[in-house]
């Protein structure tokens, strides 16, 4: 899986999807680019996001607030005092860790003795094996398990009641090394605020320090009545937003899946006291819909939290299997009422809704979907990157690359592709049915090198159509239009092209 791993990473690079930024000054860490095709690509995720939360639903509006907000904001918010990491520093190798990831990866190493004991009993048993039953048996599984899940428990409780000396402690009696020395000297367990703060040109000292938002949901509550009365909507209603978000993560890793600048597709939907958890299950099977809409045969599950933030009665991930593991893709929280009632609190200003039905006047719950749109773009890439023998033009075994986008997804819909490059007549036809389909989708021309060669680069960058002109083109007005699934060549009039390639790309029939 890590070998996959790295064969996806190199591929976003190789085929202009993501770079590393600034990579001329040897990059910066956790901070990435978005290539030509990536670009698209990125952009068509937050089309298929954006419309279907704003579009789809007559009762959820968007807005775009700005990433610099009032400092007190975030002091309402609970993230100046509580938006903290437990950090540990190792005094010989000076690397930075996280101690409930130290702690986290431990337990992976035991659960992976685990699995390593239950294959190899598959393989002893064969057919006849029954993976529960020998989970909840075997004698050495059961004290490797509880374990694991004494230590999560601790960890969880240490991390709840702001324990350091007890994650410190979890960490020693583990015998945790730094994984870059194998050295056991750690330093204590400190909380990290993972907020970054600059400072405002006109004002001096602390007064003029404020912070890049670390979530977007802020822009929103702040924003609540005044989208609420310009928008004339009626509780329940939602507020959507997609938008740059910044973390100073201790231990950013893993490409894209966790960076220091990235960015968030969120919606807050406002709903009456005492109806939250309704729309919460609402909202998990709305959410889980269109991640399967995508990727109907992806591996998703949903995962309940452990410690909920200092703002939710309820919270449950939504994860996604990437190359490395079952991680999480989206959050979907229930807030309460916590982020309006301490805006109001702070400034002072009523943030509350006039309920006509009940005549009353009430702070409203708020129920959030939150997903990392970098990561949809990483969960995205996992699934379309497949590596494939199909045969070639002469009918012989060869090796493809290929990136299985859903077509409404693909970053280019269609390259057109005139048989030979030195023939006018086959390039000014390309040429004609290139820059009519422009005008529809996004196309791509080539003419370099022999057809079989232009297939696969278009392979390599997902594209879903290709269509050849040749001379049967000049003869009966037909081009070859090429699935790259499939592989399949079908023969199509250059009248119908626009309309097949905008058809078989159209979003809409992820919407429905
Ligand atoms: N407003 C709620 C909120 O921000 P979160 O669980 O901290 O909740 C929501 O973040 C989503 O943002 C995550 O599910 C993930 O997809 C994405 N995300 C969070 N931190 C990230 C990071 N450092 N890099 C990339 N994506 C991140």
């Amino acid at each position: 899986m890590d070998d996959l791993f790295k064969k996806i990473t190199g591929h976003c690079k190789e085929y202009g999807f993501v770079y590393q930024s600034s990579e001329i000054y040897d990059g910066l860490a956790a901070t990435y680019d978005y290539g030509v095709y990536g670009s698209l690509l990125k952009n068509n995720i937050k089309e298929y996001w954006w419309k279907s939360m704003v579009q789809m639903h007559e009762n959820i509006v968007g807005i775009d607030a700005a990433i610099f907000m009032h400092p007190k904001t975030w002091k309402a918010s609970g993230h100046v005092d509580a938006f903290n990491d437990p950090m540990i520093d190792n005094k010989d190798s000076k690397k930075r860790y996280r101690a409930d990831q130290l702690i986290e990866g431990a337990m992976e190493k035991i659960e992976a003795k685990i699995i390593k004991d239950v294959e190899k009993a598959r393989k002893r048993f064969g057919d006849a094996f029954d993976e529960n039953e020998f989970r909840s048996t075997n004698g050495r599984i059961l004290d490797r398990q509880k374990n694991i899940d004494e230590n999560l428990k601790r960890m969880n409780n240490a991390l709840r009641n702001e324990d350091m000396d007890d994650l410190k402690a979890q960490i020693e009696e583990l015998g945790i090394a730094c994984p870059e020395s194998g050295s056991k000297n750690w330093t204590e367990v400190r909380q990290f605020n993972l907020m970054f703060s600059t400072q405002l040109g006109a004002v001096a000292g602390d007064d003029g320090k404020i912070y890049l938002r670390p979530e977007t949901a802020q822009g929103i509550f702040v924003n609540f009545l005044n989208v609420q009365k310009t928008s004339r909507q009626k509780i329940p209603f939602g507020i959507a937003q997609i938008g740059k978000a910044f973390r100073n993560e201790i231990v950013a890793r893993q490409f894209i899946f966790r960076m220091r600048e990235f960015e968030q597709m969120e919606m807050q939907f406002f709903v009456k006291p005492g109806t939250q958890k309704e729309w919460y299950e609402k909202w998990k099977e709305t959410r889980i819909k269109w991640h399967k809409a995508l990727h109907p045969d992806s591996s998703l599950r949903f995962h309940d939290h452990d410690n909920l933030a200092h703002y939710a009665d309820a919270a449950v991930d939504i994860e996604f299997q990437f190359p490395f593991g079952f991680r999480e893709l989206e959050g979907i929280h229930s807030r309460t009422d916590f982020d309006l009632s301490s805006h109001q609190d702070l400034s002072g200003k009523k943030l509350q809704y006039f309920d006509p039905e009940e005549k009353e006047n009430y702070v409203p719950y708020v129920v959030e979907t939150s997903i990392g749109c970098d990561r949809m773009f990483l969960a995205v890439m996992s699934h379309a990157y497949t590596e494939e023998t199909v045969p070639d033009a002469k009918g012989n075994d060869s090796e493809r690359v290929v990136l299985k986008f859903h077509p409404a997804l693909a970053p280019i819909k269609c390259a057109v592709l005139p048989l030979l490059k030195n023939k006018e007549e086959l390039t000014d036809k390309a040429r004609e049915v290139f820059n009519k389909l422009k005008m529809h989708v996004n196309c791509y021309y080539e003419e370099k090198d022999n057809i079989g060669k232009r297939y696969r680069r278009q392979d390599a960058i997902g594209t879903p159509y290709c269509v050849t002109i040749d001379f049967d083109t000049l003869e009966d007005n037909t081009v070859t239009l090429r699935d790259r699934d499939t592989m399949e060549q079908t023969r199509i009039s250059v009248d119908e092209v626009v309309e097949i390639v905008k058809k078989k790309c159209d979003m809409t029939q992820l919407f429905a």
